[in-house]
């Protein structure tokens, strides 16, 4: 079938396209329809299944011969550590873990915060929750202590799970004191917390509360598969949003199994057996998705990389591992890709192995800008895949569907929607716009099976953000356009959110941190464009009537602040102080504008701006910074 055929298939009969792609998953019960509408604008998919999503991506793939297949291959040019896990050896440990979590009273629905490091024993933590219904968050290693309070408060775990440390190239990140800074912060407490020691660097448990990883599974017995309800939630993932209280992402279990395996053979191209990597990290959507589930539940082999594309040792990294795994799809962030290009722009390294087994590259996770594409495609001489996705969604929603057919590459665009979207580019008022006009990318609901069907005990919150603007659509708060042949062109964010190193950041949740300074009186956070990291956030403070102490002193202060607040994934750098910030006339702060002079852009002047000099002020201030860059 050609993309068209199948688009259009989807399109006549969603309910039997769904029901269709339903069949490559064992069932305890078959669902006896995809949809559940009773509640729209709150939708459902399979929610009378019973299922295990562990069942799907483990145990089913060692009862029909797929034992000795390596599932996860572990390689970490950090630790200088190469390690594989076949099917029936992960079945086995899982079994074991998810035995342990059990017998310390973890149960079906019970929350379970993952704060890890990209090794093995991160995916194993996931689907043993998966195999005994527990709900899984997997936290990010680059936030800190204060952003694992906020999860720990808002899910509400009985266990979390911990590694010793994790290892970045220019530091240990020492885990422990982290988990138990933050559990200190958080009102509410885990009933234990299992911590797996690395070699690296052995922590000191708590008496009482830790359990050593290895030592708490000891004589345990091992748990089988629980099945659960389509809808009993899978994992709740937090992202992002406009404040600084992150959203709970909930994913159910039917969905997100029949959806990542479709997607597997229809975006990706794979086949079971094939080795699929994506270099993402456990802690966000594509580690979810593309390193854990999509791959396991489809009989793929799984790498889990712990290194960097430069530096773990150099450039040539990617395609070491490509090369000595038989990668045949590979997927990863352009920021990346820009990274290698930066310290390997004529590809010596590419030329030193042998890419034959790569088939095709897929970027996600911000703009791949059309330089970093086309220095990829020669290179390579592959494929170079760009496709659009959300945490929200879980998988692509937007992309040049290769599995199905390889349409033509228009750079810029991660091309088509997928079956379940039907992108659309409305005005302000809910109009559509007709091709090539800018606007908010909203598609119909429902949205497709694998996506979220609400926020973690914030259904009003999910309405509001996602729901309540366009009645009938979901708003992705990605603005754009389409071309004349439905290409879609992704242009900005509608909201607060800024992209740095394909992370998704809130300036919302910076700007809290900024406010808390005791001399700051008011402040914005920006981002600017960067030419490794896409964005780059930027603070402005104005300080406190009478603050007469130094201003850099001032802005060292802040940077630190957001690194211990936040963490260093939010990379904020680049703090400054003003006089005053500019404004409409209704005291909304220009946040656009001053990005444009940042990026040494043409601007329009703002017709409501309450006072143009403060503008020139702006100017000089980013000049002290080095902006704009040319
Ligand atoms: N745990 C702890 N700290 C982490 C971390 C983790 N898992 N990941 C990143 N950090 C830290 C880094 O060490 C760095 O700290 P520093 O300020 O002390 O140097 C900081 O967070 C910023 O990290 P990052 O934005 O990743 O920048 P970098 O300079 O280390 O590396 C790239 C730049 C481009 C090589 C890197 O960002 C990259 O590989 N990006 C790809 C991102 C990706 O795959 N995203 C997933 C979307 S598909
Ligand atoms: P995340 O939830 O971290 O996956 O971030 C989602 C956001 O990243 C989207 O809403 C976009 O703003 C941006 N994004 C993801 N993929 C792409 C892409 N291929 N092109 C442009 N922007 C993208």
């Amino acid at each position: 079938m050609t993309y068209r055929e199948t688009y259009d298939a989807w399109k006549a009969d969603p309910e039997a396209f769904w029901m269709e792609a339903a069949e490559a998953i064992e069932w305890d019960q078959k669902p006896s329809k995809a949809l559940s509408d009773e509640n729209a604008p709150l939708y459902e998919w399979y929610a009378d299944a019973k299922v295990n999503t562990c069942w799907n991506a483990v145990d089913r793939h060692v009862e029909n011969g797929r034992g000795e297949q390596t599932a996860i291959i572990y390689d970490s040019p950090i630790t200088h550590t190469k390690r594989e896990i076949s099917y029936v050896e992960l079945r086995n440990r899982v079994a074991s873990l998810a035995g342990a979590l059990r017998a310390k009273g973890v149960e079906k629905g019970d929350r379970v915060i993952i704060y890890m490091p990209m090794i093995p024993e991160a995916l194993e933590a996931m689907l043993a929750c998966a195999r005994i219904g527990a709900v899984h968050s997997v936290v990010f290693g680059g936030f800190a202590a204060n952003e694992l309070a906020v999860r720990i408060d808002d899910c509400t775990p009985k266990a979390i799970i911990a590694a010793s440390c994790g290892l970045e190239p220019n530091r240990t990140v020492h885990y422990k004191p982290l988990l138990d800074g933050a559990i200190e912060l958080a009102t509410h407490k885990p009933d234990f917390c299992v911590i797996f020691q690395r070699e690296q660097e052995v922590a000191e448990l708590i008496e009482g509360r830790d359990v050593n990883w290895h030592g708490f599974q000891y004589g345990v017995e091992p748990a089988d598969c629980l099945p659960v309800e389509g809808n009993h939630p899978a994992y709740i993932l937090y992202t992002s949003g406009t404040t600084g209280q992150p959203k709970g992402v909930v994913r159910h279990t039917a969905g997100h199994l029949v959806a990542l395996n479709w997607t597997m053979k229809n975006i990706y191209n794979v086949n079971p057996g094939d080795v699929f990597w994506a270099a993402s990290d456990v802690g966000w959507v594509v580690g979810h998705s593309y390193i854990c589930y999509g791959p396991l539940i489809h009989g793929n082999t799984t790498i889990v990389f712990e290194g960097k594309p430069v530096g773990t040792p150099d450039a040539g990294t990617f395609w070491r591992v490509i090369e000595e795994h038989k990668v045949k799809t590979f997927f990863t962030a352009p920021t990346a890709f820009r990274a290698v290009k930066r310290e390997d722009p004529t590809g010596e390294y590419v030329k030193k192995y042998d890419l034959s087994c790569l088939e095709q590259v897929f970027l996600a996770g911000e703009r791949a800008d059309p330089d970093t594409i086309v220095w990829a495609q020669d290179q390579l001489q592959k494929p170079i895949i760009d496709h659009w996705w959300q945490t929200e969604l879980g998988y692509p929603g937007v992309c040049n569907p290769v599995g199905i057919e390889l349409l033509d590459v228009k750079l810029g665009s991660p091309s088509v929607p997928l079956p379940g979207y039907e992108m659309k580019i409305l005005d302000d008022e809910g109009n559509e716009l007709p091709p090539g006009e800018l606007g908010a990318i909203v598609t119909p609901l429902p949205l497709p099976p694998g996506t979220f069907p609400t926020l973690w005990n914030a259904e009003d919150r999910y309405k509001s953000s996602y729901l309540n603007t366009f009645p009938g659509y979901y708003e992705t708060g990605d603005a754009g356009m389409i071309d004349e042949d439905g290409y879609l062109y992704i242009m900005a964010r509608t909201d607060d959110v800024i992209n740095v190193a394909g992370h998704r950041l809130s300036t919302g949740a910076m700007e809290e941190v900024l406010a808390a300074h005791p001399d700051v009186a008011e402040c914005a956070v920006i981002g600017v464009a960067d030419p490794l990291k896409g964005q780059a956030p930027m603070g402005f403070l104005c300080l406190n009537a009478g603050t007469d102490r130094d201003h850099a002193d001032i802005a060292k202060e802040v940077v630190k602040m957001v690194r211990e607040k936040i963490g260093p994934v939010a990379a904020f750098k680049l703090a400054c102080v003003v006089d005053r910030l500019p404004k409409t006339r209704s005291g909304k702060i220009l946040r656009a504008t001053m990005v444009k002079i940042a990026d040494g852009e043409e601007f329009k002047m703002p017709a409501t701006i309450d006072d143009p000099m403060i503008l020139d002020e702006i100017k000089e201030a980013l000049q002290t910074l080095g902006y704009p860059k040319s």
